[in-house]
């Protein structure tokens, strides 16, 4: 209901179909302030949250450690790759022994602001997010005994740990080892995005943009992701309208129902958050589209009931663009050797 009086309000005076050049920038600005917020600058986030950097500092070693593997060659970073939007670009994640994982690896990046963690919003936090994938047989297939152990044998760990964790007893943990990845994780965001400045009141977007951000608002997609994140607040049935086809949606797998075991859960996942998405093809979490465009309009008959026009989709593509902020620049840690007393890798 709120939406539609929206779009009444904002195309009063026009037609549906009205050109860019009359969609009032001012007017589009005032309700964008209503869906969005804008990613804010790291030192503003850690100070907020209180972030602690000696924790930081340690994840991000943590991040980068391969060695939290089995393997001792996959790290986050090989699925959540910061060099290239957080993400790994490939369908669905290669983890240990080069098995294929059910779904599109999401990006790190700006996935402290998301209020449900994974396609199907298993995890509560970041923290107990971290813990998954070390675990996980098609992942990283590590135990928390075998991490420990690593990061015990390691004297530089010991030592960054005990700086960090000063008031436990046992500094070097599982548990502390996820909140370090955390608190790195809290870095990991992208200000400055075009659309921010915009929403801070800058003219920084284009004619098509402005158009594809209007369509964005009047034809629903902000029903599903608004927000600071654009997305990764909630879940909806892939499908609202249109289930699409099984080259998009595999059948096996049903999404939150395999979390819930409730049957109007399924098909249903996260509605995925949109910033920097112009960096994260291939799409959804089959990650079977890879084209922008395409996926646009995917969700146009899926989700929203409608075939968007040709100029719609290129313009809500285009906006889709302007989402993409300041990459994170991490400077590479170099990690300290293994001793005589670290577990060897194992095939
Ligand atoms: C999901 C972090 C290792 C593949 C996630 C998410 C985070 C994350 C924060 C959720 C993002 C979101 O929902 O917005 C980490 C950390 C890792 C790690 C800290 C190291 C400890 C890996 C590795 C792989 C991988 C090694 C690939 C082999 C995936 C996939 C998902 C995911 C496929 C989506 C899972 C689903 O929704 O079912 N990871 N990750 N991750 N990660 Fe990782
Ligand atoms: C995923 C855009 C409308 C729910 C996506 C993705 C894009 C997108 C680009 C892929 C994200 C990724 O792979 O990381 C749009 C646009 C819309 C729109 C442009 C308007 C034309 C909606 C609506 C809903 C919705 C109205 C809810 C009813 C979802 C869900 C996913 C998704 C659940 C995840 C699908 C999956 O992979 O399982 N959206 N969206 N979207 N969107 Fe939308």
């Amino acid at each position: 209901a709120r939406l539609s009086t929206v779009a009444l309000s904002l195309m009063c005076g026009f037609s549906a179909q009205s050109m860019a050049s009359e969609v009032d920038t001012a007017q589009l600005r005032e309700l964008s302030r209503q869906f969005f917020q804008p990613i804010p600058q790291v030192e503003v986030l850690v100070q907020e949250r209180q972030v602690d950097p000696t924790k930081v500092e340690l994840g991000r070693w943590l991040f980068f450690e391969p060695r939290l593997s089995a393997s001792h060659i996959i790290s986050c970073n090989t699925c959540h790759s910061v060099g290239t939007g957080g993400a790994d670009n490939i369908p669905v994640s290669i983890g240990h022994g080069w098995q294929k994982g059910p779904r599109n690896s999401p990006t790190v990046l700006n996935a402290v602001f998301n209020a449900a963690q994974f396609w199907d919003g298993r995890a509560a936090d970041l923290a107990e997010q971290a813990k998954g994938p070390i675990q996980a047989s098609v992942e990283m297939n590590a135990t928390p005994e075998h991490v420990e152990v690593t990061l015990r044998s390691i004297p530089e760990y010991v030592e960054l740990f005990a700086k960090a964790f000063p008031q436990d007893q046992e500094p070097v943990s599982f548990d502390n080892m996820a909140t370090a990845i955390e608190a790195f994780e809290a870095t990991l965001i992208t200000p400055n995005a075009r659309f921010d400045e915009f929403l801070a009141g800058k003219d920084t977007l284009s004619v098509t943009e402005i158009a594809g951000l209007n369509n964005f608002i009047n034809k629903g997609c902000v029903a599903c992701h608004s927000g600071i994140n654009f997305g990764g607040q909630g879940y909806f049935p892939f499908g609202v309208v249109k289930r699409p086809g099984a080259d998009i949606l595999p059948v096996e797998d049903r999404g939150r129902f395999m979390v819930t075991n409730t049957a109007s859960d399924e098909y249903v996942f996260r509605a995925g958050p949109l910033r920097n998405i112009a960096l994260t093809a291939p799409y959804f979490h089959s990650g079977e589209v890879w084209d922008l465009e395409e996926a646009v309009a995917i969700m146009g008959t899926s989700q929203l009931g409608t075939e968007l026009t040709d100029d719609e989709v290129k313009s809500i593509t285009a906006f889709l663009h302007t989402l993409t902020g300041d990459q994170p620049e991490v400077v590479y840690p170099t990690l300290p050797a293994s001793t005589k007393d670290t577990p060897r890798p194992s095939p």
